[in-house]
């Protein structure tokens, strides 16, 4: 299986602060049949440039390559908080997963506003494919709208994993209209592999759609 959003990168946001924490992250994940985790750290626009991201990223990074001795292939990713500023950013390319021209795109948490969609189209336009993160945390009508533009839309095993939700993210899924699973794990205890393994069981089929859509992404078919 393949977790297309997580925080497992050591010191690189809050998902993780040591490579302790990285590693029981890593131990949930394996024991659930993980193989790749696509590392999504938070990139913020008014904390850091790209490139101290990237190098806090990249030192996270090889910190716990040295420390983990499993076999799940970990990418390197970002996501990212859209700002007003984003699109037109020279170095937005770094900020894509590896090997991909996706860009993991969160919506900002407070002044939204229909700009999110031109910016969107702005990130396309340039070549970049713009995914949604967590689709589910936003209102029905934030999310159908969403799910109208040039994007790829991913949502967090949690909502298939509640009853809350479920019935909703199923309803999409047969209209084609989610196309990524993602843990978005974020603390030591790594509770969201739980619903992850949950959210497989609910899925039957889909889980296998949604991890062939992530292999084609990640060209590791
Ligand atoms: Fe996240």
């Amino acid at each position: 299986m393949i977790d297309f959003h997580a925080h497992i990168l050591p010191g690189a946001d809050h998902g993780s602060y040591s490579v302790e924490d990285s590693l029981s992250q890593l131990k949930k994940a394996e024991n659930i049949g993980v193989k790749t985790i696509v590392a999504t750290s938070h990139y913020y626009i008014q904390d850091n440039t790209v490139e101290e991201f990237l190098e806090r990223r990249n030192e996270a990074y090889e910190k716990l390559r040295k420390a983990y001795k499993g076999d799940i292939r970990i990418i390197k990713g970002a996501e990212v908080t859209l700002a007003i500023d984003i699109p037109d950013m020279e170095d937005l390319g770094k900020l894509c997963i590896d090997g991909t021209n996706c860009i993991l795109i969160e919506m900002p948490t407070t002044v939204g506003g229909p700009w999110i969609f031109d910016a969107l189209d702005k990130i396309h336009n340039r070549g970049y494919q713009p995914i949604i993160a967590h689709v589910d945390r936003y209102t029905i009508a934030l999310c159908e709208q969403l799910m109208t533009k040039d994007v790829l839309i991913q949502i967090n095993a949690s909502a298939i994993a509640s009853v809350f939700t479920r019935k909703r993210m199923m309803k999409y899924l047969e209209q084609g209209a989610i196309h990524l699973l993602g843990s978005d794990v974020h603390d030591k205890e790594a509770t969201q592999y739980d619903q992850f393994y949950k959210a497989v069981r609910k899925l039957g089929g889909y889980t296998t759609y949604l991890m062939n859509n992530a292999e084609e992404i990640l060209n590791i078919k």
